[in-house]
């Protein structure tokens, strides 16, 4: 199983994407992440909010790229998008009230999985698009 730590720790080696932009905005994500990991316990609920907001602002900015490259995979590459972001608020929500277990357990198990499976994958298609159609 893939953790967190060796999301960080493999960052620029495995997960740099050429876009200066999107590869900023993933290191955070998975700086984002160990912090909340390793948060106590009133960190924790403050990290999982700003790790919420971060990926809302994250999948906003990569859509209105995809958007503007008019990039042929947007539709499949949104849907994921929008698929994460309701586990996530679902998430906040029983965080924000005190439930923290099952969202710990789903940051150490699933997350890390779904940033390698959709960065390597969906990010990666996007990026080259992107490097490939932007001019100068
Ligand atoms: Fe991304
Ligand atoms: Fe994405």
């Amino acid at each position: 199983m893939l953790d967190a730590k060796q999301l960080r720790d493999a960052f620029e080696k495995d997960y740099q994407l050429g876009l200066p932009q999107l590869d900023k905005i993933h290191e955070e994500f998975v700086t984002l992440l160990l912090e909340t990991i390793n948060s106590s316990a009133d960190a924790f609920i403050r990290n999982f909010q700003r790790l919420f907001e971060h990926t809302q602002l994250h999948f906003f900015e990569e859509e209105a790229r995809m958007a503007a490259f008019e990039f042929a995979g947007f539709a499949e590459h949104s849907a994921d998008h929008a698929l994460l972001l309701q586990v996530l608020e679902q998430m906040n929500e029983a965080v924000a009230k005190g439930e923290t277990d099952t969202a710990k357990a789903w940051l150490n198990e699933q997350l890390p999985e779904w940033f390698d499976r959709h960065t390597r994958t969906m990010d990666s298609a996007a990026a080259d698009w992107v490097g490939a159609h932007a001019v100068g």
